[in-house]
C-alpha cells in the first residue's frame, strides 16, 4: 500500500513536538557495510527519535538483485536473503514517489562500490536529496565533476557527506573542511591511508606469506569487494585523490604518481593462487627489511605540486612503521601547524566502524536540515 505516514509526536518536557522526519534510502542494502548500517540504524532509531528528535525512516533498501519500499517504513532488520527480485522500474517509481513528496526529506545512503550509482548524485542533489556516501567513486572523478557536486549540494541547500571514503571513520575530512573554511590554508597531507595494504604488510611482517595475508584481509572484510582495487593502489588513489581535493588541491587522477603493491589482470575468484608467485619476493624483502630494523610501509602523500603513493621502508620506530593492523596515521601539515603537523589515526577499515560512520553522516546530514527547518 502506497499510503503516507503520520508525523511521530514526541513528548518533550511541557509539550508535544513533531520529530523532524528524514526518510532514508540505502543502496548496496545487503552489502557488508549495507548490513552493518541497518543493524545499527535499527539499535539506534529508538534512542535518535527520544535524545535528538529524529525520525530516520528506511523507506527503501535496494542492490542489484533485489528491492524493498514501504512508505510506512521498513523495519532495517528485516531486509534480508528474501527480498524481493528488483523489478526494471522500481528505481525509477521510487524516485517519482520522493520526487512527489518534496516537503519530506530524503537521504539516498550509498553502500555500493558502484560508477552506475555514482552517475545518480547530480540528479539526487538537484532534485534536493541528500546524500551520504562510502562510495568514493563520484569524487574520484574528474576535478570538475568533484566541483560541481559541490556546487550542487551548495546550491540546493542539501547534506552531501562522504567522511567515511577516506580513513573509515575517523574523523578525517570534517576537520580538514574546518581548517579550510578558517582559512588555514593546508601545506601537504602524508599518511597510510589504506587500512588494508595497511592490514596486508603487518600481517607479513609478523610471518603470513603475502597471498595469505590478502585472503585474510578479504575474509575480514578489510579488501574492496574486488581485493586487486586495493593491490592495485586503485582505492587508495581515489582516497588520495579526494583527501588531496578536500584539502584545497587542485588535483586530477594524472597528477598522482602511483607504484602498485600488485599488477595483476586476473579475475577475483582466482585471485589467492596467482598471488603466490610473489610470496617468495615478498618474504625475502620483509625480512631484509626486518633485518636492517626497517618496514614496508604504503605511504600517500600530497601537495599543491601532486601526489604519490608509493611501497617505502622507514625505520621500525617511525610512527608510521608502528601502527596495529589496519590502522591508518594522516599528517596534515598548515601553515600554522607546520613544525609540529595534526595528526590523525584510527581504524582504517573494517564493516562495522566504516558503517558506525555512515550513521555518524546521516545523523549529521538530518541534523544538517534540522537547523534549516
Ligand atoms: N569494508 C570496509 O572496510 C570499507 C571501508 C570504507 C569504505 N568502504 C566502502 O563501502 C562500500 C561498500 O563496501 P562493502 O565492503 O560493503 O561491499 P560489498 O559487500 O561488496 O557490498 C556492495 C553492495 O553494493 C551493491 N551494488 C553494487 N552495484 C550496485 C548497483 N549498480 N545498484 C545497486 N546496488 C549495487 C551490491 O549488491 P549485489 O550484491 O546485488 O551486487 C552489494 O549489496 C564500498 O564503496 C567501499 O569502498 C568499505
Amino acid at each position: 500500500m502506497l499510503a503516507d505516514y503520520s508525523p511521530v509526536r514526541i513528548q518533550a518536557r511541557n509539550s508535544v513536538v513533531d520529530a523532524h522526519r528524514v526518510d532514508l534510502v540505502l543502496i548496496g542494502a545487503r552489502g557488508k557495510v549495507g548490513s552493518a548500517f541497518r543493524r545499527q540504524l535499527g539499535n539506534r532509531q529508538p534512542a535518535l527519535l527520544s535524545e535528538a528528535n529524529l525520525d530516520l525512516r528506511l523507506l527503501a533498501g535496494f542492490d542489484r538483485r533485489g528491492f524493498a519500499f514501504d512508505t510506512h517504513g521498513i523495519v532495517p532488520e528485516s531486509i534480508d536473503e528474501h527480498m524481493p527480485e528488483r523489478g526494471a522500474d522500481d528505481v525509477e517509481r521510487l524516485m517519482s514517489h520522493v520526487g512527489r513528496h518534496g516537503g519530506v526529506r530524503t537521504l539516498v545512503v550509498d553502500c555500493t562500490a558502484s560508477d552506475e550509482i555514482a552517475d545518480f548524485y547530480p540528479r539526487l542533489l538537484m532534485g534536493g536529496m541528500g546524500i551520504v556516501a562510502a562510495n568514493k567513486r563520484a569524487n574520484a572523478r574528474s576535478l570538475s565533476s568533484y566541483r560541481d557536486l559541490q556546487h550542487a549540494a551548495r546550491e540546493r541547500g542539501v547534506p552531501y557527506r562522504y567522511e567515511t571514503t577516506v580513513g573509515s571513520a575517523i574523523p578525517l575530512l570534517g576537520p580538514l573542511r574546518d581548517l579550510r573554511l578558517r582559512g588555514e590554508r593546508v601545506i601537504s597531507v602524508q599518511g597510510v591511508l589504506s587500512g588494508s595494504l595497511s592490514y596486508i604488510l603487518h600481517r607479513m611482517h609478523e610471518g603470513c606469506l603475502f597471498s595469505a595475508a590478502v585472503a585474510e584481509a578479504r575474509a575480514l572484510g578489510y579488501t574492496e569487494p574486488d581485493p586487486m582495487e586495493d593491490l592495485r593502489a586503485i582505492d587508495l588513489s581515489r582516497k588520495l585523490l579526494v583527501l588531496a581535493r578536500e584539502a584545497g588541491f587542485a588535483m586530477e587522477l594524472e597528477d598522482l604518481v602511483i607504484e602498485p603493491f600488485a599488477d595483476l589482470d586476473i579475475a577475483s575468484d582466482d585471485l589467492i593462487p596467482a598471488l603466490q608467485v610473489a610470496d617468495a619476493g615478498w618474504k625475502a624483502r620483509i625480512a631484509s627489511a626486518l633485518e636492517q630494523g626497517e618496514r614496508w610501509v604504503v605511504l600517500a602523500e600530497a601537495s599543491r605540486e601532486g601526489g604519490r603513493i608509493n611501497l617505502r621502508r622507514v625505520p621500525a620506530h617511525s610512527s608510521f612503521a608502528q601502527l596495529e593492523p589496519g590502522q591508518n596515521l594522516i599528517s596534515i601539515r598548515t601553515e600554522l601547524q607546520d613544525r609540529m603537523p595534526l595528526c590523525v589515526s584510527g581504524p582504517g577499515a573494517g564493516v562495522e566502524i566504516t558503517a558506525a560512520g555512515v550513521l555518524s553522516d546521516v545523523v549529521a546530514a538530518a541534523a544538517h536540515w534540522t537547523r534549516q527547518d
